[in-house]
């Protein structure tokens, strides 16, 4: 969609009104350019374009929204209007926002259909290949697990959290988890999106971050209609109480479309937001290349749209508008912005308390089948996870990248790490970056917590440079 997670208003006044119109201009053009992509190559992916509808929740600021109005018009956005009503569910709304043309299509069909396309013109696509090192240099040198290494031209490290980039990124954008409802659709509905402006932070309870909205839409499988909604953000690794949040969801859903049956399908995601609100998409600071695609927010299908435009302009030497907005190396001085890079940092360094908290279980024995809990032994702190046939499973809770101290995940089964959000299966096994490797199976040294205050003051003196 073009219209903004982070809101045009909020975008003009941190980043200024050229680069909120290069924005609604790239966003547009990513939704125009999967069209195309699907006509062209014929691909059945349920593409559609629908309306998006920003309403306000009860106690919404109207201004507020009377702003955003303004602000998308002056980004160029001349077709949205206000209007009176959501044609679909029951709200009680003050205001309402209507953003024509957008799209939605199935995510997994569309790249299963793009992946075809590129493959039958000669491209090969390598799984189970995991990199390990990305060099820069006229010849980009990349090095896989089983020691392999690949020279290219050039890169691109599109992996949601860049494992090539250890520090600099990682200060400027921060993991968010995200939970999502799918629930049976039981009449006929016109498909839309719809989304509203966020709770305010007191009601919400949250310090930290954006604060959560819910965002819905509806998709077709083969029984019929399903809605997907989602909201309940939080800080990866930072809350443990995620049926509560699943709960709550449900709630507001059946309170709003009370239309829909059984829940279908549960899960939560992990969504970066950038400082500013902008995604990175360009030259790797200080790489000449290798590329980066990452800050996506709650944007990802256009922003990931737009990097394969804007990167290629750049791999080919060419001009593209869009290059300064995206620019990964940029520098936002907004007070604003400044203000939020310093809190999530220093809520990453917050997190070495771990290492002097007791586990979350004192007793392993008390771990469930199918649940992880962290223990302390002695010094040490373990990721300990019973499988379904009732087998411990041990790892160091140490996470390969900076040396935070991962959490158990029991909505996804996962571990978390609270810091830059890389997470690990229940077996350790690295599934998220910007670690690249797994959680240790041999238990950790004592020499954990030193070498943990020296990856974070090595983040601290690159975060006064960022
Ligand atoms: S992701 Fe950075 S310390 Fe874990």
């Amino acid at each position: 969609m073009n219209a903004l997670d982070d809101r045009y208003y909020e975008l003009e006044k941190i980043l200024g009104q050229e680069f909120s119109r290069l924005s609604a201009e790239s966003h547009t053009a990513a939704i125009d350019r999967i069209e195309k992509i699907v006509g062209d190559e014929n691909l059945d992916c349920d593409f559609l374009r629908v309306d998006g509808y920003l309403f306000l929740p009860p106690g919404g600021s109207v201004t507020d929204l009377k702003h955003e109005l303004n602000a998308a018009h002056r980004a160029g956005l001349r077709e949205v209007e206000r209007v009176d009503d959501i044609p679909v569910g029951k709200f009680t709304t003050d205001g309402v926002l209507r953003f024509p043309r957008q799209a939605q299509f199935h995510p997994l069909k569309y790249l299963n259909g793009v992946a075809r396309a590129t493959t039958d013109r000669g491209s090969r696509i390598f799984t189970e290949t995991r990199v390990v090192k990305v060099e820069d240099g006229d010849q980009v040198r990349i090095e896989t697990s089983k020691g392999y290494s690949i020279r290219a031209q050039a890169a691109i490290v599109a992996t949601n959290c860049p494992i090539n980039d250890r520090l600099v990124i990682h200060s400027k954008q921060a993991p968010y988890s995200t939970y999502v409802l799918a629930l049976r659709v039981t009449r006929e509905v016109e498909h839309l999106l719809l989304w509203d402006t966020a709770e305010t932070a007191e009601e919400e309870k949250q310090t930290l971050g954006p604060i959560p909205y819910h965002y819905l839409r509806f998709a077709r499988d083969n029984e019929g209609d399903v809605l997907i909604v989602g909201a309940e953000d939080h800080k990866t690794g930072q809350a443990s109480d995620f049926e509560a949040r699943l709960a709550k969801l449900e709630r507001w859903t059946r309170d709003h479309f009370p239309f829909v049956g059984e829940i279908t399908d549960h899960w939560s995601g992990q969504v970066m937001e950038p400082v500013d609100g902008i995604a990175y998409i360009g030259r790797n600071p200080g790489d000449e290349n290798v590329f980066v695609v990452t800050g996506d927010s709650g944007n990802g299908m256009t922003h990931g749209t737009i990097a394969g435009i804007l990167i290629t302009d750049l791999i080919c030497g060419r001009e593209n508008p869009w290059t300064k907005l995206y620019d990964p190396s940029r520098k936002t001085l907004q007070p604003t912005a400044v203000a939020d890079y310093v809190a999530e940092n220093a809520n990453v360094v917050a997190q070495l308390r771990d290492y002097v908290t007791p586990g979350d279980e004192p007793d392993a024995e008390k771990i469930q089948s199918g649940g992880g809990a962290i223990l302390r032994e002695g010094a040490k702190k373990i990721a300990a996870y019973r499988d379904e046939q009732g087998t411990l499973h041990k790892f160091s809770a140490v996470c390969p990248h900076l040396k935070c101290i991962v959490r158990w995940d029991g909505c996804e089964k996962t571990w978390d790490c609270p810091c830059h959000g890389s997470r690990f299966d229940a077996l350790g096994r690295v599934l998220n970056g910007p670690a690249i490797s797994d959680l240790e199976e041999v238990e950790s040294s004592e020499n954990e917590i030193g070498s943990a205050v020296e990856s974070q003051a090595e983040l601290s003196g690159h975060r006064s440079s960022a």
